[in-house]
């Protein structure tokens, strides 16, 4: 599947992006890690996003195309992918329109996240990020448990905060998504591409809502008998009728007084069963 999510900074995208390649098994092609990894690594597409990543802004179209161009030639994402944070305005959902038919890989589904504005500010505020294995988790909602290792260190995982999350960058970065980005979700419906879910729900509860709107399964459950199958009161009251027959059976059992085994009985005396003589009344002495 080829897939866009989108939503305003918080709404979950990085979080359900991971569901589905759990569940999919394509990539997450996220510009803004793919951004925070050349910054980090000191690049010179780092050097030149740095700015107006620390500033809530976007980062310049070309800059961001020549990214998404090269990941999306990579291997892993013939077979599907999932783009999170891309497209950003209308010029990079034309320019991506352009490149996935040229690629002959339409997209599929786009899936706008609705949450609130303060819910929006509040998952934000609580994120943090493991600095050594990239887990997200939140203070708030989702804080690593007691017990929890990060799979690089094998130590407890090291927390730190994003560097845009800060309160004036975020108000800013929220500004942004509603001037640039919002009207995508006209672009997509008019493609007939777009779904809408209500993403203000625990994280499971986004993710079943997530899959059903994208046509997705959930995983399986063990499938019940055949009887239960067409119903399933039926057949409790068939297993419930079952066990007193045997209990019943067990009990009568213990309580028959135990007798000799009898001869073998002829054919012909099973078949004539012999009549009772009876009995001379006794004389009284
Ligand atoms: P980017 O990294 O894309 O950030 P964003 O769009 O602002 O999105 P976020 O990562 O903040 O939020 P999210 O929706 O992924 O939420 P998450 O799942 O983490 O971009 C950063 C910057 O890079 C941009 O400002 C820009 O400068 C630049 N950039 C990136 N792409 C660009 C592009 N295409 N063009 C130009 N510039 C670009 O969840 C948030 C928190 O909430 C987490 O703590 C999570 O645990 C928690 N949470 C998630 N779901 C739930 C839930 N259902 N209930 C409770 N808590 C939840």
């Amino acid at each position: 599947m080829r897939i866009v999510l989108l939503g305003a900074p918080g709404a979950g995208k990085g979080t359900q992006s991971q569901r589905l390649v759990e569940r999919l098994g394509i990539p997450q092609i996220s510009t803004g890690d793919l951004l925070r990894s050349a910054v980090a690594r000191g690049t010179e597409l780092g050097r030149q996003a740095r700015e107006a990543m620390e500033g809530g802004r976007l980062v310049d179209d070309s800059l961001v195309l020549g990214m998404i161009r090269e990941r999306l030639g990579d291997r892993d994402a013939r077979r599907g992918f999932i783009l999170d944070g891309f497209p950003r305005n209308l010029a990079q959902a034309h320019a991506l329109e352009r490149l996935l038919e040229q690629l002959r890989q339409p997209l599929d589904a786009v899936v706008q996240l609705e949450v609130d504005y303060r819910e929006l500010v509040r998952r934000i505020s609580g994120r943090r990020t493991c600095a050594d294995c990239g887990r997200v988790f939140n203070l708030l909602t989702s804080p690593p448990s007691a017990s929890a290792l990060c799979p690089k260190t094998g130590a407890p995982h090291r927390l730190v905060q994003r560097p845009d999350d800060n309160e004036a960058t975020v108000a800013e970065r929220l500004r942004v998504y509603d001037e640039k980005t919002r009207p995508l979700v006209d672009f997509y419906r008019a493609r007939s591409l777009l779904r809408v879910i209500d993403a203000q729900a625990d994280v499971d509860e986004v993710t079943r809502r997530l899959f059903q709107a994208l046509g997705i399964r959930t995983a399986r459950r063990a499938r019940p008998a055949k009887a239960a199958r067409r119903s399933p009161r039926a057949a409790a009251r068939k297993v419930v009728a079952r066990k007193g027959a045997a209990r019943r059976k067990a009990a009568s059992r213990r309580a028959a007084p135990r007798r000799k085994p009898a001869r073998a009985a002829s054919r012909t005396s099973r078949a004539k069963p012999r009549a009772r003589v009876p009995q001379r009344p006794r004389r009284k002495r």
